[in-house]
């Protein structure tokens, strides 16, 4: 109720009655008044004026399901909408839901994780208050085995695309998904399907942003960055959030059109941060070196080794690192 309240008042550029939110919402005048208090406990400052109604004159810097909610630009990503302010891990939160609730494009945002996940078993460390825990739930259109791999470069795209579009950073990304500016990670992201070999039933892309912290623990801070250490700057969260859920749907779609990547892959390897770099590859038990080429339209990096024979590289467990660090 908070969010369609503050979503009224934020569609308004003046006072929008309380008459007018009553019928909207089909709700009592009382119900109406409780609500506004509630969001003015919040932080938010509504003003009133009998006759008039109401006005939301400022919105705090906090970030909260009836925030996001109340400005998600999207039609069917986060319309099924859930927010902790501590959760395990949102990818296992939105791994977890009922039957009734598997619904596609649910998504799922934590304040803070107690047991953040990394790619390859890795921890994902998720302080409160400063990053972005976000997970989306994919379960319909084409998702086949083969298919379901390109997703994870589609959220690395639309990801890098929203963190463009709020910062104006030159974002890149390290293949597969990791996100980079300056030549340190901004972003990680995480994906995990469910089903068997023939018929993948949904997917979990769980998304990692560094915004607002101030430092990394010494082992990864030559490594890892964040917004506000590239910017300057603190962000709001929330303004990246309604980007990247934005984003996404939109490279989503154009990749369920297309059946592949072959109308991403030319923008992914505009900015791939690989290319023509020399990388290790490394494997369960095996590491070599080749030079990266660009993707394919299935999401395989395309590698030249030593002796000019060319590779495809497909991601899941296999880590590529530059020659001198991690770019
Ligand atoms: C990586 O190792 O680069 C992937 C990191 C993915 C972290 C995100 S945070 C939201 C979601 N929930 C998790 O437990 N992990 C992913």
């Amino acid at each position: 109720m908070k969010d369609k309240v503050l979503r009224l008042l934020r569609e308004s550029e003046s006072y929008v009655s309380g008459q007018s939110i009553c019928e909207q919402l089909n709700v009592s005048r009382t119900a109406v008044w409780k609500v506004v208090n509630g969001l003015r406990a919040d932080g938010y400052e509504i003003d009133s004026v009998s006759n008039r109604g109401y006005k939301l004159v400022s919105a705090p810097e906090v970030m909260s399901k009836a925030e996001i909610v109340s400005r998600l630009e999207t039609e069917w990503l986060g319309r099924n909408f859930y927010y902790f302010d501590e959760i395990d891990s949102t990818n296992e939160f939105i791994k977890h839901l009922p039957e009734e609730e598997t619904v596609n494009g649910a998504v799922c945002v934590g304040d803070q994780q107690t047991a953040g996940k990394g790619r390859l078993g890795r921890t994902w460390i998720s302080p409160k208050g400063s990053s972005i825990y976000m997970s989306y739930l994919v379960t319909n259109d084409v998702l086949s085995p083969r298919k379901a791999p390109m997703i994870t470069l589609v959220a690395a795209l639309a990801t890098a695309d929203a963190i463009k579009t709020l910062t104006g950073l030159e974002v890149g990304i390290k293949w597969p998904n990791d996100i980079v500016v300056n030549g340190k990670k901004v972003c990680g992201i995480l994906t995990e399907m469910s089903g068997d070999m023939d018929n993948v039933k949904k997917i979990v892309i769980g998304i990692g942003v560094n915004v607002n912290m101030k430092e990394f623990e010494p082992d990864i801070a030559d490594k890892a960055t964040s917004l506000r250490i590239e910017l300057g700057h603190k962000l709001k969260r929330t303004d990246l959030i309604i980007l990247m859920l934005k984003s996404f749907e939109k490279y989503y779609q154009e990749f369920i059109s297309c059946g592949d990547l072959s109308s991403l892959s030319s923008e992914y390897n505009s900015i791939l941060v690989n290319r023509d770099k020399e990388v290790r590859i490394i494997e369960h038990d095996n590491e070599w070196s080749a030079v990266a080429q660009c993707i394919n339209d299935t999401g395989e990096l395309i590698v030249v080794d030593d002796e000019g024979k060319e590779h495809l590289i497909i991601s899941g467990e296999v880590s590529v690192r530059g020659i001198n660090g991690y770019v």
